[in-house]
Formats: C-alpha cells, sequence, structure tokens
C-alpha cells in the first residue's frame, strides 16, 4: 500500500489524474469509476487534460461501482446519469463503453451475477478510483460486508442515507438499497487508488489502512491487495499513526518505481 499525501485538494485530484492518464495513454484499457464527491477534482483535471493536451479516451471504456435501486437511469441522481454530467460528458469516452448495474432490473439478484460476468468479459478492471464512506464503506459495502462478496443488493446505512441526502431534494427521497460491486468484485481490479480530502474521512482512512482486517470496517479489505495507493489530503491523512513514514518513502520514493 502507498500513500500519497498532498496538502490541497487541487493537487489529491491532479495525482490521481496523473495515474488515470498513465493507463489511458498505454492504450486500451478498462477504468472502474466510482461517484460521489472525492473523485470529481480528477474527473475534472482528467477532462481538462482532453481539451487541452488531446488527452484520448477513445480506446477506454469503463466500469461504476454502484447504483441505486429503483432510481430510473433518467433521474439526476442516478450513477449512470451522475457520471456522464460529472465526467463521461466532457471526455471522448464512448457512452455506450459505460457500464453500470441496473438498478431498474426486475430481478436484481441476477444483475447482480451479470454485472460481474460482464466485468470478466472485458477482462477485468485496470484501475478502481475508491471513495471511502464515513462508515469505512466502499462502493457501497456496508459495514458488516462479506469480504469476499460480489455484486449484490445491499441495504444502506442510515448514516450513508444522510451523508447522500445533500444530493437530492430530501433525506426522504434518497434509496435505501443499492446494488453494488461487492467486495471480492471490487479486489480483482488490478490496481485500486483510494482518494479521500477532508477530516471527516481521516478516522475512516486510519481504519481502514492501519487497523484490523475486518468486515466492520469494509475498507480495510485494501490491506489484502498487492496494488494499492491512497491519495488524500494532509487532513484526511491526520490519524495515521505511520504518517511520517508514509511521507518518508514518497520523498525516497525511486525514480523507476512508478505509482
Ligand atoms: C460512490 C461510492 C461510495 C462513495 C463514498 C464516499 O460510487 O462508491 O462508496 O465513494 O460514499 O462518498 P463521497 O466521495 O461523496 O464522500
Amino acid at each position: 500500500m502507498e500513500f500519497v499525501i498532498r496538502p490541497t485538494l487541487a493537487e489529491v485530484s491532479s495525482t490521481v489524474a496523473d495515474i488515470v492518464e498513465g493507463y489511458v495513454r498505454r492504450g486500451p484499457t478498462t477504468l472502474g469509476l466510482a461517484t460521489g464527491s472525492s473523485p470529481l477534482g480528477s474527473y475534472q483535471e482528467l477532462a481538462r487534460r482532453h481539451r487541452e493536451s488531446g488527452l484520448d479516451f477513445s480506446q477506454a471504456q469503463a466500469f461504476l461501482l454502484d447504483e441505486y435501486v429503483g432510481l430510473p437511469r433518467s433521474h439526476d441522481q442516478s450513477y449512470f446519469s451522475v457520471i456522464r454530467s460529472e465526467f463521461v460528458d466532457y471526455v471522448n469516452l464512448d457512452t455506450e463503453r459505460v457500464h453500470s448495474p441496473d438498478g431498474e432490473s426486475s430481478d436484481v439478484a441476477a444483475e447482480g451475477e451479470r454485472y460481474d460476468a460482464a466485468i470478466a468479459e472485458a477482462g477485468g478492471v485496470d484501475v478502481q478510483l475508491l471513495g471511502i464512506g464515513t462508515d469505512g464503506h466502499i462502493g457501497f459495502n456496508e459495514p458488516g460486508s462479506s469480504l469476499t462478496s460480489r455484486t449484490r443488493v445491499k441495504t444502506l446505512t442510515e448514516q450513508t442515507i444522510l451523508d447522500n441526502a445533500r444530493f437530492f431534494g430530501s433525506v426522504d427521497d434518497v434509496p435505501h438499497h443499492v446494488l453494488t460491486q461487492g467486495l471480492g468484485t471490487i479486489g480483482e481490479a488490478r490496481h485500486l487508488v483510494m482518494i479521500a480530502f477532508g477530516e471527516g474521512k481521516a478516522e475512516a482512512i486510519a481504519a481502514a489502512a492501519e487497523g484490523p482486517l475486518t468486515a466492520f470496517c469494509p475498507a480495510s479489505v485494501i490491506q489484502l491487495h498487492r496494488h494499492v495507493t491512497v491519495v488524500i489530503d494532509e487532513a484526511a491523512a491526520s490519524k495515521l499513526q505511520l504518517l511520517d513514514y508514509y511521507r518518508y518513502a514518497l520523498d525516497h520514493k525511486p525514480p523507476w518505481q512508478a505509482f
């Protein structure tokens, strides 16, 4: 696990954009996209690079982490719509190749299996962007999620519903169920990039990276992965016990070693 601690959100976003750009420039690639506020700056930076430096997404495809159950794709808060209005509409990523779980499926259990199969058929995800919830969720794997879970329906916690109410008119409008890639599914991506900023995420980041491996903090599953980059600001890093070491390791990163 590697930590990149940056002073500002703009620098966090720029580092994440550097990592994604590396994959996109190498040729056909499969991106794992998260929604929520954490990756927004990175998406804006990637869109700027597309506009100003011709960063070409034409050979990329993407899979989203999750989707609300029962919310029509046309709803402006469905993740199908959000990823388009926040990112895909600003780059030349073919919208037909941006996949997400179908929250309107009449058979949501089968939909989870179909989605996992689609990811596998695409050759798996090369780089997966992840935000983290204040309760340690990734995707919408709430505390108690099996560490080997597959894409399936989950019930949101009250805290997550409250956290997400800011995107909806009222807390009553937030769906209670979601389809989310499982922790096992997420762990199959070849590179995980966790993004967080702000003091509100400090405890979750410390628990994920330095706490015990436990379903109580689903994000702790990143400790089992062979290639994780945690890109965070000073505030989100503030509760890490080995902060000085992480800074030292980054400062002394050999020039030949990429993220
Ligand atoms: C969204 C997702 C969630 C968010 C998490 C943090 O696709 O998978 O796990 O990443 O809820 O949300 P923000 O970034 O809004 O703090």
